[in-house]
């Protein structure tokens, strides 16, 4: 059987880079951008410096910063009709998953006619445009800035559905905009990359490249994100966070997510709670679920987090321990349980016919059965208390 890997999107990494946005803009033959993002954004200071580097550049500057978590079909027509209104040729995504998946698609939709609800299919539609985008990420975790990936809400179903961007995209990585991150939201968007990593390694889809990356990224993210979560201004840890979340978007970009995140997305659902928390609580189910069909690749998990798996164990002792492993990372980064948020039992397991229901279950290593997606719900409640 062969595998597909392709080239990832320009990445501009490094302390400072933002100040490089007005020049990528340039270079890709634009005068005039739409800013993408949210008050969170703005709060932190973080739109000025992108401004700040658009003028320097003498690019026009339209401000959309509507955006807010997990961004609704409604946001990215209204942003849509706003860049063909000002007759914007750039968009800028700045922040989050949120505000970087809402770019991408406002540009899809100054080339595919809105509203973008009717583009928001299963499987997901791929839309292509001729505007290029350039992602400013401002978390690290959810590697948007180089997967083609736009995860966004459909009001009246309430569905989170994908749709996959073809266009130019340039990342520019800065970890200085990841310092004001606050404690909570550096560890679900760590475990969020984490997860990208775990997945990437795993996944019926996986590759040789994503392998690599992910692997660097686990060991990045092990290291550094309690540092990161303890100690916000630690440049080393946000620099390495900033990169992990990086190589683990190349990663599942190529290899693709799986049934960790139909959990993520089935909690998500339920409790409407942060995806990377969802996806932390998902992962140690996931690893214990998927332990016998790939005891070598979790073999490679367990050595990247500093585990001495020898691979004397046995699928199951391998997969208890590296869920083992990551519990006490979620923990040494303040991650609390369902039963400490106040879900109850009852409530998690609900999710099980959300998770099994999700298409990226096909990508599991494992075939997902409705009573391994019930168990595996049980698991999530159960096992970390
Ligand atoms: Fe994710």
């Amino acid at each position: 059987m062969s595998v597909r890997y392709k080239q990832a999107v320009p990445v501009v990494f490094g302390p400072g880079a933002v100040g490089e946005v007005g020049s990528e803009v340039k270079a890709l033959g634009c005068g005039k951008a739409l800013c993408v993002y949210d008050r969170g954004v703005s709060a932190a200071g973080i739109d000025e410096k992108v401004k700040a580097a658009l003028s320097k550049a003498g690019i026009g500057i339209v401000v959309y910063d509507q955006i807010s978590a997990d961004p609704s079909s409604e946001l990215v027509d209204k942003g849509a009709a706003l860049a063909a209104s000002e007759g914007v040729d750039c968009i800028i995504g700045i922040g989050g998953g949120s505000s970087m998946d809402a770019a991408k698609a406002i540009s899809l939709m100054m080339d595919n006619p809105p509203p973008v609800s009717q583009y928001l299919t299963l499987p997901p539609m791929q839309l292509e445009t001729h505007v290029p985008v350039v992602l400013v990420p401002t978390t690290a975790g959810t590697g948007s800035e180089v997967t083609a990936v736009c995860v966004i809400s459909k009001l009246d179903t309430n569905e989170k559905l994908g749709l996959f961007h073809r266009g130019s995209v340039t990342a520019v990585l800065d970890p200085e905009l990841t310092l004001s991150v606050p404690p909570a939201v550096t560890a679900y968007t760590g475990m969020d990359a984490f997860s990208h990593a775990v997945e990437s390694i795993t996944g019926r889809s996986r590759n040789p490249r994503s392998e690599v990356l992910a692997l660097d990224a686990i060991r990045r993210i092990v290291r550094y994100l309690p540092i990161a979560y303890r100690s916000g201004a630690d440049m080393e840890a946000r620099t390495n966070l900033s990169l992990a979340s990086n190589f683990a978007g190349i990663a599942f970009a190529d290899a693709d997510n799986h049934f960790g995140h139909s959990i993520a997305d089935a909690l998500s659902a339920t409790f409407h709670t942060p995806h990377g928390l969802n996806c932390a609580w998902g992962n140690p189910e996931l690893i214990r679920l998927i332990a016998p069909a790939v005891p070598d690749k979790l073999a490679l998990i367990g050595q990247a987090m500093g585990l001495s798996c020898t691979g004397a164990e046995s699928p199951v002792q391998l997969g208890e321990q590296v869920a083992a492993a990551v519990r006490e990372l979620m923990r040494s980064c303040g991650i609390k349980s369902p039963r400490e948020m106040g879900f109850t039992r009852e409530q998690v397991v609900s999710g099980a016919p959300l998770a099994f229901g999700s298409g990226l279950r096909f990508n599991c290593p494992v075939d997902i059965t409705p009573e391994l997606a019930q168990s595996a719900m049980e698991g999530v409640y159960d096992n970390y208390q």
